[in-house]
């Protein structure tokens, strides 16, 4: 009982950012619902450029493929954070672009670090990888979630112990 207290008195004075990249909706739909489970204020990575269509996923294949950076916007200070939350798509079974630039531009901010991944099938665990090596932080935890998991209601679980595994550490 003390104990619980103690667990949850620490998460409740923890300030935990959600921040993600989404192109189709999937990592966004994802991040809501793990920064609604964490009290986390939230961010959505900016991308400028366009990406739209079948022109906008070849670019972005390639642009991931060839770990090229992208053109991004963010406004919240990474560094006020106890604990930040980083969400991609996975892209060419690697980190999306303008993820690998946030976490390149943001390396020096963070104090702790977890990672959750949208995909159709394969690649978050090479993905997750990356984004260490890019950080030069071991994460306190990874969540990999398919397309149906980040939107409906079947990736409940999973989320749910990810934050739980966070809000313990
Ligand atoms: C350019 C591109 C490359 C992708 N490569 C992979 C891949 O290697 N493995 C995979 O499982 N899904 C891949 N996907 C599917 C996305 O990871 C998946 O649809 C994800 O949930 C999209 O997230 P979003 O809706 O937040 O953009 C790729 C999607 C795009 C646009």
């Amino acid at each position: 009982m003390v104990y619980k207290k103690l667990v949850l008195r620490t998460f409740l004075s923890m300030k935990t950012l959600v921040v993600y990249y989404s192109r189709t909706g999937n990592t966004r739909k994802a991040g809501k619902k793990i920064a609604g489970m964490l009290n986390a204020d939230v961010e959505e990575i900016v991308d400028l450029k366009d990406r739209s269509g079948i022109l906008g996923y070849m670019l972005s294949g390639r642009d991931a493929s060839l770990n090229r950076q992208a053109e991004i916007k963010t406004s919240f200070d990474a560094s006020l954070y106890d604990l930040v939350v980083v969400g991609t798509p996975v892209w060419a079974f690697t980190v999306s672009s303008p993820v690998r630039t946030y976490l390149l531009q943001n390396k020096d901010k963070f104090r702790e670090l977890a990672f959750f991944c949208t995909q159709g099938g394969s690649g978050g665990k090479r993905a997750f990888k990356a984004m260490e090596q890019l950080s030069g932080k071991k994460p306190a935890a990874v969540l990999e979630l398919n397309e149906k998991e980040a939107v409906g209601e079947s990736g409940g679980i999973k989320i749910k112990k990810f934050a739980d595994e966070l809000k313990s550490a």
